[in-house]
């Protein structure tokens, strides 16, 4: 039996990758928050999991986390986590354990970026490729078994958080134009996808692997507003505005903002895969399924 531990199990990706593990046979999960609060929701939601409370700053909750485990996945978030204390403590907790034939990593790195590619203003920023240009040399050079998820270009995810709620308001895609740039978009649901399967394959399939996730087609905003308009039925304007980003970001506008200026070139080099649908053996999500299937989202 593969007991699977879950970092970052109240997130998006983690929870969405535990309901695809969820009631798999041969496999426990054990579900991580460093709240008492979010581990209660997680019991609830997943009531045949186990649930721990693991603080990734508190190392002996991280020791306790991974006793008896033998894969897992760790998803960090933007703007918040240090990774300089975080992977480390991760990486002692995983030896310690003595038991960890797995650990899968989600990043989101343009491939061959590195951290000293990368001014201290956008290392400050803690934002996608910022924490994983840190985080990825350390569980390289840990000698653990490592999978890494890449994602290098906008989670469909972002729609809900920050452009949805002003398109249906007003039906209006707003964004700054400085922050527009032709992005690949990837479902949350083909990333949940992608870490459950690889995380109940056999292990010597993915140990060393780098996925690199990307989709064929790129949008930039105006794009997008027209995906919207044509699945609404009405017209979806672009709008240059960060009135709506900056209500929703707070207090992380700033650093969001510094982001974009790396994010905006640094991601337009990554080239299509198969790698998806070759991984889930089906054509991975559009943009535009995403948004059918999510329209009450937008309307
Ligand atoms: N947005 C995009 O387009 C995009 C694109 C590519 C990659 N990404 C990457 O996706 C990742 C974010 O994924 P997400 O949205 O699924 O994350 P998320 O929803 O923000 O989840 C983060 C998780 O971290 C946990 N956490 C926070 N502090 C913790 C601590 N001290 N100890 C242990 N756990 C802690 C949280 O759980 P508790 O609070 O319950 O502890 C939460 O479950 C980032 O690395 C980002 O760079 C994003």
């Amino acid at each position: 039996m593969d007991r699977i531990l879950i970092l970052g199990a109240t997130g998006n990706l983690g929870g969405l990758t535990s309901e695809r593990l969820a009631g798999k046979g041969g496999v426990q999960l054990r579900l991580a928050s460093s709240r008492e609060a979010g581990r209660a929701a997680l019991q609830e939601r997943f009531p045949d999991a186990e649930t721990v409370i693991a603080d990734w700053y508190d190392a002996a909750s991280l020791e306790a986390a991974m006793q008896g485990v033998t894969r897992v996945f760790v998803v960090t978030p933007d703007f918040m986590t240090d990774e300089r204390v975080v992977t480390p403590n991760i990486i002692k907790a995983a030896k310690a354990a003595g038991s960890i034939a797995q650990i899968v990593r989600l990043i989101a790195i343009p491939p061959g970026l590195t951290e000293s590619d990368l001014s201290q203003a956008f290392l400050d920023t803690r934002c996608g490729a910022n924490l994983h240009v840190i985080a990825k040399p350390l569980l390289d050079a840990s000698g653990l078994p490592v999978t890494y998820i890449n994602v290098p270009g906008w989670i469909m995810f972002n729609l809900p958080w920050f452009l949805a709620p002003e398109v249906k308001a007003n039906r209006r895609l707003a964004m700054p134009a400085i922050t527009d740039a032709n992005r690949m978009w990837i479902s949350e649901g083909d990333i949940a996808d992608v870490a459950a399967t690889i995380l109940v394959a056999p292990i010597a399939d993915h140990i060393g692997k780098e996925h690199v996730l990307t989709a064929p087609a790129r949008y930039d905003y105006p794009a997008i507003a027209v995906l919207l308009g044509e699945e609404l039925g009405e017209d979806v304007a672009y709008a240059d505005d960060d009135g709506p980003l900056r209500a929703t970001m707070g207090e992380a506008f700033d650093a969001l903002m510094t982001y974009f200026e790396h994010e905006t070139q640094a991601y337009g080099g990554v080239t299509h895969n198969e790698t998806v649908a070759a991984l889930l053996g089906r054509p991975q999500e559009t943009v535009r399924d995403y948004i059918k299937s999510n329209r009450q989202l937008f309307v």
